[in-house]
């Protein structure tokens, strides 16, 4: 089989990349990224002498590539991680949101039909169906909750979903979406809450928690996602949504304090700073449908998975040095500098 993997140098992305060459040696990857400040060659580089590995620089907004890319290599699955990822940058500048998250979504199913593609997948986010309230632990997000947006970076997901599944009912496009809960793992992007505290208490710099820090996200390693999505898009149902996450949910404080512990820093390096406009409260995803249906469960436990990131990050400074160059800081200025 021939897979086109968008997004591939991104968090997500590189790792399925990594997964897909170790789990399925016979199938052939074409990984496309645009390289954006989220983007990095780098990440893909363990699998650049791989025969079955190929990667291509092209925006998924641009029509005319990517129709000669998809005319070119006659791709049997379309898996699509190629996003704009980050809320509090949705927060400074929707418009490319828009842009990436939909139109280039637009873009890709287009070409998907006209060349033929097998299969469609969007990787999509439990942020489409808004929050829940802290005191309500009873609830959870199912597939069939409604899509209640809460910043332009969920706002635009859920677009696209929607506009996958009208391509669904109208023009007959064979597609699956997985929504999952945050991410953590090897890669991420130090913009992100997780490698971003890590990078903090490294250098002694204060770690900027956001309102109190009693909001809730359910965590899942990288590598169970990446599983997911392999299983959702062989084996799921046509048009069909998946829920995916770990019932591993904590407080963002928690999960500072766990990072600062396994670091051997002090608790005084958090400081409080102003919560986010919109701030959604807690994410909680039920995942009974990918388990009944497809028998996926989570393999890795947080304890481990954060310890584990903990040390990658530790082992790859220079990664990390090279990644918080540059733009890195003039964004952290930015976007913390009053805050
Ligand atoms: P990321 O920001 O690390 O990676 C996104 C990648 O897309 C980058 O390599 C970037 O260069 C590329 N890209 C951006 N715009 C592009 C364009 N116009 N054309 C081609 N490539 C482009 O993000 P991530 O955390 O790896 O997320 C990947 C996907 O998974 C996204 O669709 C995101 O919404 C979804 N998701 C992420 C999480 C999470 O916790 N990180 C959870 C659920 C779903
Ligand atoms: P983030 O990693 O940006 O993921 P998302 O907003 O998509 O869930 O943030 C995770 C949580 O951590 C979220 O509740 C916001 C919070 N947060 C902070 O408190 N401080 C920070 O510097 C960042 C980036 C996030």
């Amino acid at each position: 089989m021939k897979i086109l993997v968008t997004g591939a140098a991104g968090f997500i992305g590189s790792n399925f990349v990594y997964q897909q060459l170790e789990d399925h040696p016979s199938d052939q990857i074409i990984a496309l990224d645009s390289l954006t400040y989220a983007g990095n060659l780098k990440n893909l580089d363990g699998c650049k002498n791989n025969p079955n590995y190929k990667f291509v620089k092209i925006d998924i907004r641009d029509r005319e590539s990517i129709y000669r890319l998809f005319d070119e290599e006659c791709f049997d699955i379309v898996v699509n991680f190629a996003a704009e990822s980050h809320v509090d940058r949705s927060i400074e500048n929707p418009q490319i949101f828009l842009e990436t998250n939909i139109l280039g979504v637009n873009v890709l199913m287009d070409a998907s039909l006209k060349y033929g593609v097998k299969r469609y997948h969007q990787v999509s986010t439990d942020e489409v169906y808004g929050d829940l309230p802290l005191d309500r632990k009873d609830l959870f997000f199912t597939e069939t909750t409604p899509l209640h947006a809460s910043s332009p970076y969920s706002a635009s997901k859920a677009s696209a979903d929607l506009l996958v599944q009208a391509y669904h009912r109208t023009f007959d496009l064979n597609c699956t979406i997985s929504r999952c809960s945050n991410n953590y793992g090897p890669y991420q992007f130090p913009e992100k809450m997780i490698p971003l505290m890590i990078h903090n208490a490294l250098n002694d710099i204060p770690l900027p928690v956001y309102g109190q820090g009693i909001n809730v996200r359910d965590w899942l390693h990288v590598r169970d996602h990446c599983k997911a999505i392999d299983l959702i898009m062989r084996k799921g149902r046509n048009g069909e949504v998946y829920n995916v996450g770990g019932h591993n949910e904590k407080a963002n404080i928690e999960v500072v304090r766990t990072i600062l512990k396994a670091l051997g820093k002090d608790e005084s390096l958090i400081t409080f700073v102003t919560d986010r406009k919109g701030h959604d409260l807690r994410y909680a995803i039920d995942p009974q449908k990918i388990h009944a249906e497809l028998g996926w469960l989570p393999e890795t436990r947080f304890e481990e998975g954060i310890q584990e990131t903990i040390q990658w990050y530790l082992d790859h400074q220079e990664w990390v040095d090279e990644v918080t160059s540059g733009d890195y800081q003039k964004y952290y200025e930015e976007m913390y500098g009053n805050r």
